[in-house]
């Protein structure tokens, strides 16, 4: 077997690891989150974000990762409106009221990498806005609810798909959660779509995160010229949120929730 498909199960010692990182990251929207405001530009934020991870210690593992055109130039990915994933901040996009942005951080922390994405409101949103933003965090909640002891990998997707279709939206399909430690993505592959009870079996201490994109129209994207902008083929609305979650004997661990709103 190849390295990558290798489902690493970590230890008690790694998952305390994951579970700084993890806070590390959530901590980091909670501080850019009041930053989104009409007029303020994706590369603003992204100055923010890299000079915080500094001062935390902490690596943007964004900044340098390879892609398949180029290395990815920014320490955070900004994904707006149309945009689905992978958006790369710039000092000419100045975010507009009524604007949805996704702020996806990957913060390593001591070797370990803790991944999350919210999707935040520019303003006032529209109607069709709120409700698929809203949507999209519930079919993420949705999709973390259906770890289960016993249960597989294609009970998250099948959660996720029909909640969202349901809602009479799509599941973005070309880009799936992943396996997530000391490594930024590795099995699992965790698609947000297909059928309950297929895929590989949850064990305790699997790591991986769960991010599905969720589109007002057709769920088929298309990539732009510079490798990493993933926008939406009919340039409808997309949102996305993520968590990273660690399988444990009788469920889940929520690892990129911030430290205060971490149950005792
Ligand atoms: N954080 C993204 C994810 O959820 C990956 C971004 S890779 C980058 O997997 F290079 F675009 F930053
Ligand atoms: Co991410
Ligand atoms: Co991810």
């Amino acid at each position: 077997m190849e390295q990558q498909d290798v489902i690493t199960l970590l230890s008690r010692r790694e998952l305390e690891k994951m579970r700084k990182a993890g806070q590390v990251a959530a901590e980091l929207l909670d501080y850019l989150e009041p930053m989104v405001k009409p007029g303020v530009t994706t590369l603003a934020l992204n100055d923010a974000a890299e000079a915080w991870t500094q001062k935390r210690g902490a690596i943007s593992a964004p900044l340098g990762y390879e892609g398949p055109v180029m290395d990815f130039p920014r320490s955070i990915c900004t994904s707006v409106n149309e945009v689905v994933c992978h958006g790369i901040p710039s000092a000419d996009q100045v975010l507009r009221h009524g604007d949805i942005i996704n702020i996806d951080v990957t913060p390593i922390v001591d070797g370990y990498h803790g991944d999350t994405s919210r999707t935040f409101f520019v303003g006032e949103p529209s109607p069709l806005a709120r409700k698929l933003v809203e949507v999209t965090q519930e079919a993420m909640w949705r999709g973390i609810r259906a770890v289960k002891p016993g249960g597989r990998v294609g009970d998250i997707g099948a959660a996720i798909q029909a909640y969202a279709e349901a809602e009479g939206f799509s599941v973005v399909r070309d880009f799936v959660g992943h396996g997530v430690h000391r490594i930024f993505h590795t099995a699992p592959q965790i698609p947000h779509y297909g059928t309950a009870g297929k895929g590989k079996k949850f064990r305790k201490g699997m790591v991986f995160t769960i991010e599905p994109m969720i589109n007002v129209g057709t769920y088929e994207v298309e990539v732009l010229a510079d490798g990493w902008t993933a926008l939406t083929a009919d340039r409808k609305l997309s949102a996305q949120f993520e968590h990273t979650i660690a399988v444990t004997a009788d469920g889940v661990e929520v690892l990129t929730l911030a430290p205060a709103k971490v149950p005792a």
